[in-house]
């Protein structure tokens, strides 16, 4: 299976690229990223695995090349990207976070067309946490009182991340609650008790941290944490590799990580 790499020249295109090489049945069909980068080389892999990789700027050549076209770009070039791979009769993998309803739109319409795995989360250990905290919350129920904290490096430009937002949907659905309505973002002043009916949610920022969640279920006389620590970002590429082993087997429609780790 060849993969294409949109965003080729970055943190996680690079190693998308690196974690390609080294695995079986893969290859580099294509990369690319913004006109300046073009012609970029980047070395790949280890040993005899080792290549170097000409990033081009040229996207509709790269996808034509590929069987799979994985984006971790910005969200103003995603949808662009995913459009020329389904008029060229190829699925895509969605790492690409901060899409607007609209550009979400514009991917399920292209859908009908091609098999799309759009995932803010890529990793495996969150997308298990997604489906523990779903269950977790509907056995305990509304006593237990559910805050979610997140600690990301100080450049995170979001908050809380898509991952926090995820898991507070996940819990809120469980209970019975509504995210956008019950999620309580910080707690400043006097603001009374806690209510049952909501979700706490609480953003760290600093250092260099890749990123950490952990739901927290409070109930009387005990808690119970559910923790995820990313300790680099080879676990977001990793799992960028299975969706793309994942979409070129799947018919059109548009799939998370739950699809593709058979977690639903
Ligand atoms: N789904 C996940 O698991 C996951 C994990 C980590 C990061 N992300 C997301 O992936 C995206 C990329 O993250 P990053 O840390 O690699 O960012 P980055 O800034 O290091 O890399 C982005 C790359 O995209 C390139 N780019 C921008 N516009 C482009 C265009 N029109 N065509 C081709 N390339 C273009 C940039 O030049 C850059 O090289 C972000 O949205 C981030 O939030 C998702």
């Amino acid at each position: 299976m060849k993969i294409c790499v949109a965003g080729a020249c970055g943190r996680m295109g690079r190693r998308i690229l690196d974690l390609a090489a080294a695995e079986d049945g893969l290859e580099i069909g294509g990369a690319f990223d913004l006109p300046t980068l073009g012609g970029t080389q980047l070395s790949v892999g280890e040993g005899e695995r080792s290549a170097t990789v000409v990033v081009s700027s040229d996207a509709g050549a790269e996808i034509a090349k590929s069987d799979v076209l994985i984006d971790f770009t910005v969200a103003d070039a995603c949808v662009g990207n995913v459009r020329l791979a389904s008029e060229a009769g190829k699925p895509a993998v969605i790492g690409t976070t901060g899409l607007t309803k609209e550009q979400e739109a514009s991917l399920r319409g292209l859908a009908a067309e091609t098999a799309i795995v759009y995932a803010p989360n890529m990793s495996v250990g969150v997308n298990l946490l997604f489906k523990l905290t779903s269950e977790v919350a509907a056995i305990l129920g509304l006593q237990y009182n559910v805050e979610i904290t997140e600690v990301h490096h100080n450049k995170k430009k979001d908050s809380p991340s898509g991952t926090a937002v995820r898991l507070g949907q996940c819990a809120a659905d469980a209970l019975g609650l509504s995210y956008e309505r019950d999620a309580r973002h910080g707690r400043e002043g006097m603001v009374g008790a806690r209510p049952e009916a909501e979700i706490g949610m609480h953003a760290i920022r600093g250092g260099d941290v890749v990123g950490e969640h952990t739901v927290s279920f409070f109930g009387a006389g005990e808690r119970i944490e559910l923790t995820h620590k990313a300790h680099n970002r080879d676990n977001f590429a990793r799992g960028a590799l299975r969706a793309a082993r994942y979409a070129v087997e799947a018919a059109p429609g548009v799939y998370d990580m739950q699809d593709v780790l058979g977690l639903k």
